[in-house]
């Protein structure tokens, strides 16, 4: 979605706010833009490069530019479509120039407003009316001062914002204020930063705090100010800047989502690191309140969900303690029947994805006081607003589609069942132990599954020449047969579907003909024969397999049935290992069909609107 970087410097920082726009290309977005001024300059205009084209082409345009103070953005849209009258920064009477991540609730309101007050406005967006409201307040305030006119601004907005704001009179001060939406401010010698991501400014800056719900800053190359909603000033933890935006290079893959699928032993190794034991303490949780719950909700979206639908068999069948997985988008607005003695999780990969933090907010405020979150980014809004959590240690994830987050999620849902079976007494010593060594395996074993790409580049060469595509799983895999077919149309813009393998015959056999793939997830456990009945009546209709089984499944190559063998079967991890394969599927058949693999059309990395 939407991304932020801001400086103040004693040198020109255009080169500064581009490249650090160049690092938040991949959380999506429909155009981009800066405002630099100069201070050099007697009358340091403010002047905005904007453009629906890339961050490079944005880049031709600076080279005319030169400024130590600016602020930058990608957009990805929400009110008015994406073109370049629409693209941030917007600038009120040649005067204040703002950028803004999130949504204005009331903007119509407000809108309506500055119109009858004499406002013109240039755009169809909520963060133009931020521009004019700052100016309204600003120049009625004698003498002018652009930090309480932003705090006089922010008081008037409905919504979640962050938001960076410069005047033109005023070169040498950048104005910074988060409600919902991150923003963090980072110090370097002679030069202070915005941004909305610490990736955009790592290596740029030597230390950084991340600003809390309801701050408001001042910048200046040589001082940073922050106070509080209360309007005190206040200090925030200072932490060190990531020395390098290594997640942001490619090295020999050609595309972010190849990099993070060869990644995944990697990711799960970390995530596993110096874990010896089972238990509350995994997820930081009170011991004394490890026994108090005794039903688990889950809430999250898309691929998320996906990790929690596998992990309510896990925590029903390992753990027998009953499970709900909802759609977080769909849980808030229905009516549901708290009961306080409810583990709440949510899962997600970045932390901020406003429907599962909504969802969550919410299901704290009908009663639930226990929750954990499952996420990927420590600083992230899901991990401050949980009583405990666990992070997975995947590390940025570039690639729209995500892939090691998904994999490092299940890891931690699945130490989240073992760990309530071995409270609920269903856990023995030894066991536990098989347990661990079992998992300690795992990125061998997933790295045997990646060695098959040879044989799944060979398939995707088939498959995209398709429009459709089933893909059919049963037990814990049938969420591993949604998850291939959501990676599938994400990335290659092919329609794809999952279903129950055994759902089939009550609808979706209607569909089946030799131009309908049918993706098979098959591994060797006790659904196996059913599963096999299941593929029969998909040969029966002339339909064409293509199955993925485990090296011991007793399922042959024929004609109308491809065959891949995975190297082992993995009893209940085996989604961890048969999701991989899907992955390698959907990333290749994109590439064949020529999508732009790391940003698909219309989506964005972090979805932080409702
Ligand atoms: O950051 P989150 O895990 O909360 O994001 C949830 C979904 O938006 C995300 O998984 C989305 O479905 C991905 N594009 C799937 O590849």
């Amino acid at each position: 979605m939407c991304g932020i970087v801001g400086a103040v410097s004693t040198r020109n920082i255009v080169d500064t706010l581009v490249e650090g726009l160049r690092r938040l290309e991949y959380r999506g977005y429909d155009s981009c833009g800066f405002a630099v001024m100069n201070v050099d300059s007697s009358t340091h205009p403010i002047e905005r490069a904007r453009t629906t084209a890339r961050v490079a082409d944005l880049l031709e345009q600076a080279k005319e530019f030169k400024g130590n103070i600016g602020i930058s953005h990608t957009r990805w849209a929400t009110h008015g479509k994406p073109d370049t009258h629409n693209a941030h920064p917007h600038i009120s009477n040649q005067l204040i120039a703002v950028v803004h991540n999130g949504i204005i609730e009331n903007f119509e309101a407000l809108r309506s407003e500055l119109i009858a007050a004499g406002y013109r406005f240039e755009s169809e967006t909520d963060t133009e009316v931020i521009a004019h409201l700052v100016h309204q307040l600003y120049t009625k305030s004698e003498p002018r001062n652009l930090l309480m006119a932003v705090q006089l601004a922010t008081q008037r907005l409905v919504g979640a914002y962050a938001i960076a704001v410069m005047a033109q009179d005023k070169p040498d001060t950048l104005i910074a204020a988060r409600v919902g939406s991150p923003l963090i401010l980072a110090f370097g010698e002679n030069e202070n930063f915005l941004a909305s991501d610490a990736l955009a400014l790592a290596g740029k800056a030597q230390s950084m705090v991340y600003l809390e719900e309801g701050d408001l800053a001042s910048l200046q190359y040589d001082q940073v100010q922050i106070w509080d909603q209360q309007g005190k000033q206040v200090e925030r933890p200072i932490k060190p800047m990531p020395a390098q935006a290594s997640a942001v290079e490619l090295g020999p893959y050609q595309h972010f989502m190849q990099k993070e699928i060869f990644e995944q032993p990697r990711a799960i190794a970390d995530t596993l690191a110096n874990l010896d034991e089972l238990g509350p303490a995994l997820f930081h949780a009170d011991p004394n309140q490890w026994t108090s719950f005794d039903q688990v909700l889950i809430l999250a979206c898309g691929t998320s969900y996906y990790s929690a639908c596998v992990a309510k068999y896990w925590l029903e069948g390992i753990a027998q303690i009953p499970t709900q997985v909802e759609v977080a988008s769909e849980y808030r607005y229905r009516q549901s029947i708290p009961r306080a003695k409810t583990l709440v999780v949510v899962v997600s990969q970045s932390g901020e994805t406003a429907d599962t933090l909504a969802a969550l907010r919410h299901a704290q405020a009908i009663g639930h006081p226990l929750s954990l979150a499952i996420c990927n980014v420590a600083s992230s809004a899901m991990v401050r607003e949980t009583s405990w959590h666990f992070l997975t240690k995947a590390g940025t994830e570039i690639g729209v589609a995500s892939t090691k987050a998904f994999t490092t999620q299940l890891l931690a849902l699945y130490l989240l069942a073992s760990s309530i079976a071995k409270r609920n007494g269903r856990l023995n010593q030894e066991q536990e132990k098989v347990i661990l060594k079992n998992l300690r395996h795992l990125p061998k074993a997933i790295q045997a599954v990646l060695a098959l790409e040879p044989q799944i580049i060979a398939w995707s060469q088939i498959f995209s020449g398709f429009e459709n595509a089933l893909f059919l799983g049963r037990g814990m895999h049938y969420p591993i047969a949604l998850e291939g077919a959501l990676k599938l149309k994400e990335i290659s813009y092919i329609h794809a579907e999952a279903y129950p393998a055994g759902e089939l015959k009550h609808g979706p056999l209607a569909l089946v003909t030799e131009k309908m793939p049918v993706v098979t997830v098959a591994p060797n456990d006790l659904l196996l024969e059913k599963l096999k009945s299941n593929l029969q009546e998909v040969k029966a209709r002339g339909g064409k397999l293509y199955v993925f089984a485990d090296q011991d499944t007793d399922i042959k190559n024929t004609n109308d049935l491809q065959l891949i063998r995975l190297p082992e079967h993995y009893g209940d991890l085996s989604p961890i290992l048969h999701v991989v394969p899907l992955q390698l599927l959907a990333y290749h058949t994109a590439c064949a069909r020529g999508s732009d693999v790391d940003k698909p059309r219309n989506l964005a990395k972090s979805v932080t609107v409702e």
